[in-house]
């Protein structure tokens, strides 16, 4: 199923990730910019991690993907850039290489099969470090399917350690994980891998 989330959408979540204090975020995006200098921002959104790196202030390359125009135009707008924000599927092949990936809740939102083709498009790009998160809930794996301004909206909250065995799967080359966590609420976690690789992939 692919997200196609409408202006609606988009300016809702846009209310709702301005008006809460999301743990672990700033904390993701600070780890990630520590990695490299050229980001590929899969699931960019209207490109909250542009946002910080622009703030940052320190030379960057950076391009993001999105499959909902809604969030790339978005995008575009609010940074007056068109050159990096891309309307792009991520189950599809990838166009870009960076240094590093970053998948910043982006998974949440993708079926476990999905999750895994784009794991393998992660793993055909050079890049030298990749960074995920992921929502967890008593090591239990739960599909909740709710529609969000009458459009279909999945949460998919996964078993860490069911995750690890996939990214050890489909990712080649690993050198080292570090697993970082962020309380969201009384039992739901969001987990942060930071996925180094072998210079030589
Ligand atoms: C919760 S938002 C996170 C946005 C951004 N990473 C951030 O941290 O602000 C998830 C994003 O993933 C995008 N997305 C979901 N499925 C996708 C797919 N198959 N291809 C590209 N983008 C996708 C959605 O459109 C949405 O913008």
């Amino acid at each position: 199923m692919l997200n196609l989330w409408s202006d609606k959408v988009v300016s809702r979540l846009e209310h709702d990730w301005n008006s809460k204090n999301q743990p672990g975020v700033e904390e993701t995006f600070s780890m990630t910019a520590r990695l490299g200098n050229s980001f590929l921002d899969v699931g960019c959104g209207y490109g909250r991690f542009y946002a910080f790196l622009l703030e940052k202030g320190d030379k960057f390359s950076y391009i993001g993907y999105d499959s909902s125009e809604a969030m790339i135009d978005k995008a575009e707008a609010m940074y007056n850039n068109s050159d990096c924000f891309i309307l792009h599927d991520v189950t599809k092949p990838f166009i870009h290489s960076m240094d590093v990936v970053l998948c910043n809740e982006l998974f949440i939102h993708l079926l476990p099969e999905v999750q895994e083709k784009v794991l393998g498009n992660i793993n055909s790009t050079k890049s030298k470090a990749i960074v995920i998160s992921i929502q967890i809930k008593d090591d239990k794996d739960i599909i909740e399917e709710h529609p969000l301004e009458g459009e279909s909206f999945i949460n998919v909250i996964q078993n860490e350690s069911t995750f690890i065995k996939t990214i050890a799967d489909s990712i080649q080359g690993i050198r080292s994980i570090s697993i970082h966590r962020y309380k969201l609420n009384r039992k739901v976690y969001k987990t942060v891998f930071i996925i180094g690789r072998h210079r030589e992939i």
